[in-house]
């Protein structure tokens, strides 16, 4: 499937409305076209589930690069990096946690030097709890560390509420990952509300929320929030995905909101790619007809 879809030209410029590039000049030329209109952006090299220590430790300079250059071009003020831990060694057979942590701590402390801030992705419920670790490990030297929690998961409103703490960055999102009924809510009303009820717990403490979805109606919610308990705009960020509901980004902005694009580049992209389709119908519909249709 994965030599299917990244060999079908009429895939790949699908990929296209949701990937900024292969290169790191590529990624840099979108964010600073998104910073000019007035966003912020978080920038993710696109790759996951290494299992190969020379592989996490080219993720790690990739990133370091990628650093280099928003402080060279005076982005780093409007720019953060998002990182998946199983790109940095999270499922390694040998010195897992050692490695990943490592890697992560270079790359916070390049951070760190930029002026900018880390994000990290959560990647499937059996990664949580090492994720979680690995953000509280983080946040000891480096507190401006953001962790993100996916409302479809049951364990996560209690995973909120240990994370809505002073200036803890926190983003929530619905949750990108086929997950079994054992371990999260099946029917996507229940993830909704549990999104609500999380939003509500973060708006309510002193975390930074960071509220990430295309769901306008949890965009007007969030708003409603941020009004009824006072939170000026600013104290909170509004964020989607590169490529989906651009005029929302702008409008939101233009609202005096700080919202930040999540702009994913690199040659790993079929991952990310695949998961962008899983989340819409109409998405899997014209996947299927360019797939067939070569
Ligand atoms: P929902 O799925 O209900 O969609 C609401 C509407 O948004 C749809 O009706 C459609 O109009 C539009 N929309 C949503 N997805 C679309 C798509 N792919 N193409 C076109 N339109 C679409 N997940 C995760 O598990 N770990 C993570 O670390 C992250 N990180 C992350 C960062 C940021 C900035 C965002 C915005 C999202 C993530 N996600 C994520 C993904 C997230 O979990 C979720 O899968 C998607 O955001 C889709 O859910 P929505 O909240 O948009 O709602």
């Amino acid at each position: 499937m994965r030599r299917a879809v990244t060999g079908t030209p009429a895939l790949r410029r699908l990929a296209d409305r949701f990937v900024a590039g292969e290169t790191l000049d590529q990624a840099v030329a979108s964010t600073t076209g998104l910073v000019d209109r007035g966003l912020h952006v978080t920038i993710d090299h696109l790759g996951e589930d290494t299992l190969d220590a020379a592989d996490a430790a080219a993720t790690r300079d990739a990133y370091l690069a990628l650093l280099g250059q928003l402080t060279d071009l005076g982005l780093s003020g409007q720019v953060e990096v998002s990182v998946k831990l199983s790109a940095l060694g999270q499922k390694l057979a040998t010195d897992a946690e050692q490695v990943t942590l490592a890697n992560a701590v270079a790359i916070c402390e390049a951070a760190r030097v930029a002026g900018t801030t880390v994000t990290v992705d959560m990647e499937d419920h059996t990664t949580v709890d090492a994720t979680l670790g690995t953000v509280r490990d983080l946040r000891g030297e480096y507190p401006w560390v953001g962790a993100v929690l996916q409302s479809c998961l049951r364990r996560t409103e209690a995973d909120c509420a240990d994370l809505s703490t002073a200036g803890s960055r926190v983003r929530l999102v619905k949750g990108a990952y086929a997950e079994p009924a054992s371990v999260a809510h099946p029917a996507k009303r229940d993830v909704d509300l549990a999104y609500v009820r999380c939003m509500r717990t973060l708006m309510a403490s002193k975390a930074y929320p960071m509220i990430a979805t295309h769901d306008l109606r949890m965009v007007e919610i969030a708003e409603s929030l941020g009004t009824e308990l006072g939170r000026e705009p600013g104290s909170y960020e509004f964020q989607m995905l590169y490529g989906i509901r651009a005029a929302e980004q702008r409008d939101l902005a233009a609202r005096d909101h700080l919202v930040r694009v999540y702009l994913p580049y690199g040659e790993d992209w079929y991952g990310y790619f695949m998961r962008r389709l899983a989340e819409r119908p109409a998405n899997l519909a014209f996947f299927a007809r360019s797939l067939f249709s070569r």
